[in-house]
């Protein structure tokens, strides 16, 4: 896999050799082009060969689930649905700890015990399933019980203890949901054999954006709770648009980009009550974060207007992002970040560009944690 990476990154290399130019090349253009093509079959199906099926780590959790059916007394039925949908290896073996902390709390806080079951008018088993699907470039994958769902009352009154939220505030059930990801952040009053420590939910959340992937709760009160990872296929390869801003490049997946445009006088609206900047697009006023100041770097502010933006989609909403130029679209190679590189915020691998420069590649999901 790594020498797949190099191989891409050397041939750019030759490809664009500063000796190459102003030289008549005639025919050299098509070949490389047809080596880059190649380049990036080759790329597609090594990152293929690293697929397996998400099956193993599925079936792991049976076990899992009739061990916790004995220790907490109920009934327990686990559905397993696309054991065939396949995810690289490396991501296969790094959702086992997420799945287990999922399926547990499913059995834990989701299902009834057998009596309130009966009296809700259910079958005495409670139901988990555990789904994959395949969908582009991505897996999704379900955790979903037939349980009680989340108990709203109780996550807001954790949380206004906690004093993420003001008292007197009634945000949406998904606003709500987001308060278990929360470090330490428990309903249960006691500390149990499977729950209690709240230490879960935030390492989850953790563990999955570092495989690039997020997770999405839905609940429904009386019905159950369903929690949607959404994972890359593999983490070699990174579609992005490369971007500088002052001396350092980004790589933004193009996954999140709405669209990148120049700012017109006329969008620029007065700034918002706390100095922060919005634009307006079209109908929507849309936040400006400059990734100079989200990095502390010391400069000097350049004004909006006729500035360039990319506007990236967040489970926040959008996000403007003002740049000095886009330097390309391409496939990167990621690496880990590692050593000091690894606390750069909201960074997400290290993307080694066709160019041989490398960029830092953003989650931008992470902007606001
Ligand atoms: N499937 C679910 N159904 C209903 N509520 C849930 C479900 N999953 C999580 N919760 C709620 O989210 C809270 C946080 O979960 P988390 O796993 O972080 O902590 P915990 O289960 O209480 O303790 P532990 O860290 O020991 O697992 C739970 O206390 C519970 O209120
Ligand atoms: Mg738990």
């Amino acid at each position: 896999m790594d020498l797949v990476g190099e191989l891409g990154l050397v041939s750019s290399e030759i490809i664009n050799h500063p000796e190459l130019e102003g030289l008549e090349l005639k025919g050299f253009d098509s070949s490389a082009h047809r080596l880059e093509g190649l380049i990036r079959e080759i790329q597609d199906e090594s990152s293929g060969l690293r697929l397996v099926p998400v099956g193993s780590v599925f079936k792991r959790m049976q076990r899992l689930v009739r061990d916790v059916s004995k220790q907490i007394n109920k009934e327990i039925a686990l559905v397993l649905i696309g054991e065939d949908t396949e995810v690289d290896k490396v991501i296969v073996d790094r959702l086992y700890d997420p799945l287990v902390h999922l399926v547990r709390n499913s059995a834990d806080h989701g299902l009834e015990n057998p009596e309130e079951r009966r009296k809700a008018g259910k079958s005495e088993k409670g139901t988990i399933t555990l789904a994959a699907y395949q969908q582009g470039g991505e897996v999704q994958i379900l955790i979903k019980d037939d349980g009680k769902g989340m108990n709203r009352e109780a996550i807001l009154g954790r949380a206004v203890e906690r004093g993420l939220i003001g008292a007197d505030e009634d945000p949406d059930d998904e606003t709500v949901w987001n308060f278990i990801f929360d470090a330490g952040f428990s309903t249960n009053e006691q500390v149990s054999k499977l729950s209690g420590r709240g230490v879960g939910m935030d390492v989850v959340k953790t563990s999955i954006q570092d495989l690039r992937g997020r997770i999405e709760i839905k609940s429904q009160q009386g019905l159950g709770s369903t929690l949607t990872l959404r994972i890359p296929l593999t983490l070699a390869f990174l579609d992005a648009m490369v971007v500088r801003q002052g001396n350092r490049l980004y790589a933004i997946p193009v996954d999140v980009v709405s669209e990148a445009f120049k700012v017109q006088e006329k969008q620029v609206t007065t700034t918002a009550v706390d100095g922060s900047e919005v634009i307006r697009v079209r109908d929507a006023l849309v936040p400006v974060l400059r990734l100079e100041d989200f990095y502390q770097e010391d400069h000097d502010h350049q004004a909006i207007v006729g500035t360039v933006v990319v506007l990236v989609h967040t489970s926040h909403g959008e996000v403007a992002l003002p740049i000095d130029e886009i330097v390309s679209q391409q496939q990167v190679t990621m690496k880990p970040l590692q050593g000091q590189l690894k606390q750069i915020r909201a960074g997400v691998g290290c993307a080694m560009l066709a160019s041989g420069d490398i960029a830092i590649a953003l989650d931008c999901e992470r902007f606001f944690s």
